[in-house]
């Protein structure tokens, strides 16, 4: 299913070349992926990487310890040189409690990958508990400890908009035998406009940002 792509297509660009930027040509990190799922994001690390840790509150094929993410008790202080967090912090009953943690696994010279919901529909894992601007997304990692924090839209208002009116279609579609025809024609329709439209429009909405999704990158000094 092609559903996703809106949702996690800029999100995927903008991590990605992130990584790439951060890391450049370091080599030999530890990494932990905080609430890794599937580790979806894994083979972006990989070149980088001689240990690649995912921990997750609940077991899967892909997690190698399980433990709440606010809790790496097996983890010494600064031992780790890179965390990732995607999709998560939405999930945690204390988003400031996984946060003091990632800051005092990560090494001073380390960095967080972080990305959390800015507008999206709710959606359990097993619970779905908050939503950001970017400001307050901001506040609540410098609140950790984080010393350089930058947070980025991975998005535009467009794409944001039409993200509610996908899931609004779609879920009709699903339900509605005669409208199954919108999930083959305005879902990828919407997926394939917003991002051009996203650019023209971003100059309108400079003051107002919206996204799906935004991108943390912090560094504990
Ligand atoms: C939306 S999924 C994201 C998975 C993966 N990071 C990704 O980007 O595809 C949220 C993940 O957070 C995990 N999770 C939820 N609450 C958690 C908690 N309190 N501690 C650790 N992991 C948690 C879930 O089990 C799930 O794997």
């Amino acid at each position: 299913m092609q559903r996703p792509y809106l949702f996690l297509r800029g999100l995927a660009i903008e991590l990605r070349a992130t990584i790439g930027r951060e890391l450049a040509d370091r080599r030999d990190l530890r990494i932990l992926d905080l609430g890794c799922g599937d580790k979806p994001y894994y083979p972006w690390f990989a070149p980088h990487a001689t240990e690649y840790l995912g921990v997750d509150g609940y077991p899967g094929p892909y997690v190698d310890r399980v433990a709440p993410a606010d809790r790496l008790d097996f983890l010494a202080d600064e031992s780790v040189d890179a965390i990732l967090c995607t999709q998560v912090l939405e999930h945690v009953p204390d988003p400031g409690a996984l946060l003091r943690e990632a800051k005092r696994v990560l090494k001073p010279d380390g960095v967080l990958f972080l990305t959390t919901h800015g507008v999206f529909v709710f959606h359990g894992h097993p619970t779905d508990l908050w939503r950001w601007t970017h400001q307050g997304l901001e506040a609540v990692v410098r609140q950790a400890g984080f010393a350089r924090v930058t947070v980025s839209p991975t998005e535009g208002i467009v794409s944001a908009v039409f993200g509610l009116v996908d899931h609004y279609t779609y879920t009709l579609a699903m339900r509605v035998r005669w409208l199954g025809f919108l999930r083959y024609t305005l879902h990828p329709l919407l997926c394939w406009i917003a991002p051009p439209l996203d650019r023209r429009a971003a100059w309108m909405f400079a003051d107002y940002p919206l996204a799906i999704n935004y991108l943390v990158v912090a560094r504990p000094s």
